[in-house]
C-alpha cells in the first residue's frame, strides 16, 4: 500500500518550490520544504560555532533544536522558518546560506535528525514534499514520485532573477559556479546523494513553462489515483 505523498526531487534552481506550492495547493495537500530545514539547521550550527567534523558536538547540538515551518507570507515565494522561536526566514534564503546548508546535509546526525523529522510530519500522508532525497530515502513508498531537471545554466538564469526582483546585486558567473558545486556535493556525498529514485517520472522543467510542469504533474498524478 503505498502512501498518499508525492515527493519532488532535483538540483538547485530547477523550479521544486513553485512548483510544489502549486501542486500542493492543486490537491489540498500541505506542501514540506525540506531544504529549508537543512538551511536552518546550518544557521544553527554555524551560530552555534560547531566543529562540522565533531560528529558529537553536531549531534548535541541539534538534540533540542526546534524546527517550525511557517506557510508562505505574502509577497515571498518561500516558506518561513522559526529556529528555536526566531523567524530565520530571510536569513536562511542567501546563496551562501544554500552552501553551509549543502555542507552540514552531508553530515550523518543532520541527516538523520531531519529524515526522522519529516517522515514524522508526512505519516499522515497528503503532503507535497520536495528536496534532494525525498523520493529515494524518505518516503520511499510514496504514491507519485517526481524528479525535475533542467540546465545549469536556466537554472542560474532563473535564480538571477528571483535575486534581482529582491533587489540584490548578481555576479552570474560565481552564481553559475555556486550551483554547479553544489549539484555536484549533493549527488556525490556518500548518504543520501541527490539521484532520481527509479520509479520517479522525469520532467525537464528547462522545455516546459511552469503551468506546463504542474498540468503535466497533475495529470500523472492523477492517472495514478
Ligand atoms: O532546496 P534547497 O536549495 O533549499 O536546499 C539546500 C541544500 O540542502 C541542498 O543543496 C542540499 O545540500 C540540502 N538538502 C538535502 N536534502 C534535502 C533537501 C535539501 O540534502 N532533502
Amino acid at each position: 500500500h503505498k502512501q498518499e505523498v508525492v515527493t519532488i526531487d532535483g538540483p538547485s534552481g530547477v523550479g521544486k518550490s513553485t512548483i510544489s506550492r502549486r501542486i500542493a495547493s492543486s490537491l489540498s495537500f500541505t506542501y514540506l520544504d525540506t531544504g529549508a530545514m537543512y538551511r536552518a539547521v546550518g544557521l544553527k550550527l554555524k551560530n552555534d560555532n560547531i566543529d562540522l567534523g565533531d560528529e558529537g558536538a553536531v549531534r548535541e547540538s541539534l538534540m533540542n533544536v526546534s524546527l517550525q515551518l511557517l506557510p508562505a507570507n505574502q509577497g515571498s515565494e518561500d516558506v518561513g522558518v522559526l529556529l528555536d522561536g526566531d523567524d530565520v526566514s530571510q536569513e536562511i534564503r542567501s546563496p551562501e546560506m544554500a552552501m553551509v546548508a549543502s555542507a552540514v546535509s552531508a553530515i550523518p546526525a543532520v541527516r538523520q535528525k531531519l529524515t526522522v523529522m519529516q517522515q514524522e510530519i508526512g505519516k499522515k500522508g497528503r503532503i507535497v514534499a520536495e528536496g534532494r532525497d525525498i523520493g529515494t530515502v524518505v518516503f520511499p513508498n510514496a504514491a507519485w514520485k517526481f524528479y525535475l531537471d533542467a540546465a545549469p545554466e536556466i537554472r542560474m538564469q532563473r535564480r538571477a532573477d528571483q535575486l534581482r526582483l529582491q533587489g540584490k546585486q548578481v555576479d552570474e558567473e560565481k552564481l553559475l559556479a555556486m550551483i554547479v558545486k553544489r549539484d555536484h556535493d549533493d549527488q556525490n556525498r556518500t548518504i543520501a546523494p541527490l539521484c532520481k529514485a527509479e520509479d520517479a517520472h522525469t520532467i525537464d522543467t528547462g522545455v516546459l513553462t511552469i503551468d506546463g510542469v504542474v498540468e503535466a504533474m497533475l495529470r500523472e498524478i492523477s492517472r495514478h489515483s
